[in-house]
């Protein structure tokens, strides 16, 4: 079975066995039927590169829906099965004017896979509006919940890629979400440039998001058009006293300060002044407008971009002795 169409690189690479689940009952009954079975669980894939075929069950999550379960004078709780589609998701809350997921808009892959790593954009994060989320256990087939001090975020990070990896598949996610007094946030980056080149002063939930989309738009590559997986890697995040050095060497380096002793590096600028941004090798390369994105032109394997990220990880550390990771799932 092909999973060409399966994850948003566009890589070629062939499951063993593939099986579309669209409720519970009959995740339970595959899981069920295929105890001794090596698993391999399949979301949006929209956060993985595969380097060789899958000599495993893939379990493609479908699970659709999503509600209102709960409500009080200031917020609304909606939950939405796994496999609901991500942005679509983010436009249905907005249309019903509740806030907290607009700056995540047009993020590709599905509501299931964004707690796993803790998705983020333009100044927020999935954990910043998560309440909880349910999943299956693999090993005995019980529910469970999981609340979001269990989910132990961090930077592109949670207990399912951690502690928990491997054992559970996310089934749906709950979001507290603000119903009035919306806590606008357009500090990142180019978001108010963006509005205020639209004579957009007082933005609302819709009008921040239609700003996320079109930036997003100008520097990020659409995987339909061409094969990507959002940010390869991960900014570094390194203690003041190295940045320090590194600094002085390279006073022109970009960072934020995310704590009294930590720093965060933008790898897409390291990436560029190394001189990868837009180059090509084959058909694996570096996009043109954001250095921290790889892309398939046609017919790159996994492997072809597996290895021009590790040339890029080298280079990087070569030239300025910074170590960066990868953030994509690499299979
Ligand atoms: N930069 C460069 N050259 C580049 C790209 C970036 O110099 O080619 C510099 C920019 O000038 C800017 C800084 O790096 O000063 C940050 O760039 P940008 O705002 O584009 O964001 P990013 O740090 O590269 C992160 C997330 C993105 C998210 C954006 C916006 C990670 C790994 N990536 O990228 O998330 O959309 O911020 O919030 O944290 C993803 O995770 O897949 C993803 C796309």
């Amino acid at each position: 079975f092909s999973l060409k169409n399966y994850n948003t690189f566009g890589i070629e690479a062939k499951a063993k066995q593939f099986v579309a689940v669209h409720n519970t009952t009959e995740l339970r009954t595959i899981l069920e039927q295929n105890k001794s079975k090596k698993k391999f669980v399949l979301g949006g894939g929209s956060n993985m590169l595969l380097t060789q075929d899958l000599d495993a069950l893939v379990i493609h999550v479908d699970l659709k829906g999503k509600k209102i379960i709960k409500k009080n004078d200031d917020f609304v709780w909606v939950q939405s099965q796994a496999g609901e589609n991500w942005h679509k998701f983010v436009l249905w809350t907005i249309d019903q004017n509740l806030g907290g997921l607009e700056n995540m808009s047009l993020i590709p892959g599905n509501v299931g896979t964004t707690p796993v790593q803790n998705i983020g954009a333009y100044g927020t994060e999935i954990k910043d509006t998560f309440d909880s989320c349910e999943a299956m256990t693999i090993e005995n087939l019980e529910m469970r919940t999981f609340t979001k001090a269990e989910c132990h975020f961090d930077y592109r990070e949670s207990v399912f890629k951690n502690e928990a990896k491997d054992q559970y598949i996310i089934t749906s996610v709950v979001f507290k979400l603000t119903k009035r007094n919306h806590k606008i946030n357009i500090s990142y980056g180019d978001i108010s440039g963006e509005l205020s080149n639209n004579n957009i002063t007082n933005p609302t939930l819709k009008e921040v998001s239609n700003a996320v989309i079109a930036i997003r738009q100008s520097k990020l590559p659409d995987p339909k058009e061409l094969g990507n997986s959002g940010s390869f890697f991960k900014n570094p995040i390194l203690l003041k006293s190295d940045f320090e050095k590194i600094h002085q060497q390279f006073p022109e380096m970009k960072y934020y300060e995310i704590s009294e002793t930590e720093v965060k590096v933008p790898a897409g600028w390291l990436i560029e002044q190394a001189g990868f941004k837009g180059k090509r090798f084959g058909d694996a390369g570096i996009h043109k407008n954001q250095a921290l994105v790889l892309v398939n032109y046609g017919n790159a394997t996994g492997q072809e971009i597996l290895d021009l990220s590790k040339t890029i990880q080298n280079t990087i550390y070569k030239t300025f002795g910074i170590h960066i990771e990868a953030e994509v799932n690499v299979i």
